[in-house]
């Protein structure tokens, strides 16, 4: 029976083991973390992310072919593959602060995995990395190798949150990097194998290692890139009177460009896209690159040009001031369908609002009260959206959850300060129908009222 042993049990490791046990009843699959409450969270009836259909699949095989344990240097020692999951943030301090990825929780399992390993393994780096890290852990790995033989592959996830189950059981594609010689070649195949269990051949990608490590970061590239391009379409669309969603669709139609990910929004959040171009744009500099960094630095700064902008927006056509104001904050996750939080746009705008002194209130049907307390160190929740509209100037819409669309507003509005001002950040409701009822509506890209027409936004 092969083993397999994922260190790290976060977003990534455990949706991925999961299907990967579901999917080949004869693997054993165990998922390995240093934190107890975590390990205990897997094992519990409660799983400590939320992902619709991992409950169903996590329970097919918990127990059987699929476990979650704290004891690392075991399974570790166990295993003939094993994969490394965990964080790699953006370096706080010292050299390459702010850009360049943090890599000692590799370091450490990189050292680790040479401490308590008695035969071969595979390690499989499947959390985002700079380019070149196989070449370092190798060395980390064969300097302490007591005559193991160790091969290095990459297999980044393309997996999005909220739709990580559907994503690991139809990926686009499945990337496997691995070093071109003959072991190297035979480890590549063996992870083949895994995935072939599921996914059709012509879909698992083999390429060398730096290609892999490199697409991964290309790749969330791109798509921030798509996001910054058209949310800097948007701020030219309320200039001219455009419908960014008309231009969207327009220019999605060109099958070269495809109709997806083409949403304005009030900018993109999450844990990979910013973290992963900070990692490239010093990974471009360190390569005497320049130009390259600056081309894609430009795509941060559209995402904070935009996440401003929108706040600039709300404080002019406010008569220039929210000071003292009750504004409502509906959405705090950086996407619809999670609680998550990280490098969520809704960060920076209420962070902005709070700097002009308004009074935030925030309802998130995920996101919990503790969690606005560690990211904007206050706890002005609510747990419904009519109480956190009550007798407010303004709301905000800064995630696209469905219920959004769905709110009574007449009853919002008959309960807010007047005049009442909408601020659709996602462009989630019909704005045309809110200004029948008496609001005054701001969306994304799209052609200006009178009144926000009367208050220009100096960005
Ligand atoms: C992303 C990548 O999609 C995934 O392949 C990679 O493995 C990890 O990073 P994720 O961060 O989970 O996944 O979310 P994603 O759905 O890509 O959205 C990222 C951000 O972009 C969100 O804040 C989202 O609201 C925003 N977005 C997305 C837009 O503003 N407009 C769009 O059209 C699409």
């Amino acid at each position: 029976m092969v083993k397999i042993c994922c260190i790290g049990a976060g977003y990534v490791g455990g949706p991925t083991m999961a299907v990967i046990a579901v999917k080949c009843p004869a693997i054993e699959v165990v998922v390995v973390d240093i934190s107890k409450p975590r390990i205990d969270a897997w094992n519990s009836d409660k799983l400590p992310i939320y992902e619709p259909g991992l409950d169903e699949v996590v329970k097919a095989c918990r127990g059987k072919n699929l476990f979650f344990s704290t004891d690392v240097e075991k399974h570790v020692a166990e295993a003939d593959i094993i994969f490394v999951s965990v964080n790699t943030p953006t370096k706080t301090r010292g050299l390459g602060a702010g850009k360049a990825a943090d890599l000692t929780y590799w370091e450490s399992a990189a050292r680790m995995i040479a401490d308590v390993s008695k035969s071969d393994k595979i390690v499989v780096e499947k959390s985002t990395v700079p380019v070149k890290t196989a070449e370092a852990i190798e060395k980390i790995l064969t300097h302490n190798s007591k005559g193991i033989n160790y091969q290095i592959l990459s297999n980044p996830e393309f997996l999005a949150e909220g739709t990580a189950i559907e994503d690991l059981f139809k990926p686009d594609r499945v990337l496997i990097g691995g070093r071109e010689t003959p072991e190297g070649r035979k480890a590549v195949q063996a992870l083949k194998e895994v995935y072939a269990h599921w996914v059709p051949e012509e879909n698992i990608i083999t390429t060398n290692l730096w290609s892999a490590e490199l697409s991964k970061l290309a790749a969330n590239a791109f798509l921030a890139q798509r996001i910054s391009s058209v949310n800097a379409m948007s701020a030219l669309c309320e200039a001219t009177g455009a419908n960014v969603s008309e231009v969207s669709y327009a220019i999605g139609k060109d099958s070269r460009i495809g109709p997806k990910f083409l949403n304005a929004s009030v900018g993109f959040g999450g844990s990979c896209f910013q973290k992963d171009i900070l990692n490239l744009v010093y990974i471009c500099e360190c390569n005497g690159l320049p130009e390259v960094a600056n081309y894609w630095k430009q795509v941060i700064k559209i995402n904070d040009y935009q996440k401003s902008r929108f706040v600039n927006r709300v404080v002019s056509s406010m008569f220039n001031t929210v000071s003292g104001k009750k504004v409502a904050i509906l959405g705090f996750a950086f996407k619809k369908d999670t609680g998550d939080t990280r490098e969520t746009p809704a960060i920076d705008v209420c962070k902005g609002l709070l700097g002009d002194k308004a009074h935030v209130s925030i309802y998130d049907p995920e996101v919990t009260e503790d969690q606005i307390q560690r990211d904007l160190a206050m706890n002005k929740f609510d747990w419904d959206a009519y109480e956190a509209t009550k007798g407010a100037h303004a709301v905000c819409i800064l995630t696209e959850w469905n219920q959004f669309k769905e709110l009574d507003y007449q009853k919002i509005f008959d309960n807010m300060q007047k005049p009442a001002f909408i601020f659709d950040g996602r462009n989630v409701v019909d704005a045309e129908k809110l200004r029948g009822i008496g609001f005054i509506v701001y969306s994304i890209g799209k052609p200006l009222d009178a009144w926000l027409k009367d208050m220009p936004a100096i960005a």
